[in-house]
């Protein structure tokens, strides 16, 4: 059975995984999580009493926890979530990206290295490639050229985990995803966002011309992307991961208004974010070829069910969306 450090496993895709894992895999999970305003142990209702997961309350940067859990549990895998994501938090305060997503990333390499684990796979994103114009899409080849403080701090973690690969023989991999979406993805990221202002006839705040392009993938099948990588990678390889299902932000939220059955009056454009990356795309034909993985959904039929799930689940949302998050809303969007 493998024994597997999950980091961030409270947060959206992490908690994702680790459902995924004691749902269809023989596998020991010790969840590390410093419950951030982005962690809520709510997305692991159901899945914290069983005897394959043991969920901990603590820092990546904590070398003295991070060292005991890996000992204890005798860790063989360390899959890494645990970061800031959010890119308009990272223009606001960048220190703690680099804090926990470059620091962090460090600690957890150097616990690794010194007990020769079977494999740390680091959870990156295809922000680190930059932005791309109309034309194109994201090979593994294409140099780091990450643009915000949220990519910034990412693209140096993933130069820390190939060092330590290339130095001192740690066996890694990494894997760049485009914008995931689905269930117990925190508001503050567009679509969940949308959905939740939709519901709530609040205007819809679209950044700049709302014609920037995400990429998007339905998450269950990021998760599965993830252990294909895990279980079958050879170590020190890199893999992009995507669904070709490339979106203007308009589109998307155009969808959610429709499906909520709201106005497009609702739609209100709003001062772009500094720096705004135009356009991402991923070309995932090596995780495909390699490894035969696809992803189990279209955008269409994703979409749906995810924004039906939150309309489902309107305590989960308001319970994330009271307190601390009111005084960032004001913030970020007031007078915009
Ligand atoms: P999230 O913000 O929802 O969750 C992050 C989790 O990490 C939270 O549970 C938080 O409590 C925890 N955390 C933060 N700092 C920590 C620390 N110092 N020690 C321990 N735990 C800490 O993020 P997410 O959207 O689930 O993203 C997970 C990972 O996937 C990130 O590394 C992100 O860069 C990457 N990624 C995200 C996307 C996306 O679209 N969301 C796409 C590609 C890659
Ligand atoms: P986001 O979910 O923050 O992901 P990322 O910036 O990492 O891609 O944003 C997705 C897109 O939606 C991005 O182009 C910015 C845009 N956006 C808005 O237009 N309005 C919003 O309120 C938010 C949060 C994002």
């Amino acid at each position: 059975m493998r024994r597997i450090l999950v980091t961030g496993g409270a947060g959206f895709i992490g908690s994702n995984f680790v459902r995924m894992l004691l749902d269809e895999q023989d596998c020991f999970v010790v969840n590390l999580d410093k419950l951030t305003y982005a962690g809520n142990l709510e997305n692991l209702a159901g899945y914290l009493d069983s005897d394959r997961h043991k969920f901990v309350k603590g820092d990546i940067c904590d070398a003295g926890v991070v060292g005991s859990l890996m000992d204890e549990y005798k860790i063989d895998s360390i899959v890494n979530f645990a970061a800031e994501s959010h890119v308009d938090r990272s223009i606001t305060g960048p220190k703690i990206f680099i804090d926990t997503n470059v620091n962090g990333t460090l600690n957890l390499l150097l616990a690794a290295r010194d007990r020769k684990i079977e494999r740390f796979l680091q959870v990156s994103t295809d922000e680190v490639y930059g932005s791309l114009g109309s034309e194109g899409m994201f090979t593994e080849d294409t140099p780091l050229s990450p643009n915000s403080p949220y990519s910034a701090s990412k693209a140096a973690a993933d130069m820390l985990v190939s060092s330590f690969g290339h130095t001192f023989g740690l066996r890694y991999n990494i894997t760049r995803c485009s914008n995931n979406y689905g269930q117990f993805q925190f508001p503050e990221k567009m679509i969940p966002l949308m959905i939740n202002n939709a519901v709530n006839d609040k205007e819809l705040p679209v950044y700049g011309d709302g014609l920037h392009v995400r990429d998007w993938l339905y998450v269950y099948d990021h998760c599965t992307a993830l252990w294909k990588v895990l279980s079958e990678a050879e170590p020190g390889e890199v893999y992009n991961i995507g669904g070709c299902n490339e979106k203007a932000n308009l589109e998307v939220v155009r969808l959610i208004l429709d499906r909520v059955g709201k106005s497009e009056g609702l739609i209100k454009h709003v001062t772009d974010r500094p720096g705004h990356d135009r356009r991402y795309a991923i070309d995932a034909s090596k995780m495909m070829g390699q490894l035969g993985w696809k992803p189990s959904v279209t955008f269409e039929e994703g979409i749906v069910r995810t924004i039906d799930w939150y309309l489902e689940n309107e305590k989960w949302l308001s319970d994330v969306v009271s307190g601390d998050y009111q005084s960032y809303y004001d913030s970020m969007y007031s007078g915009r």
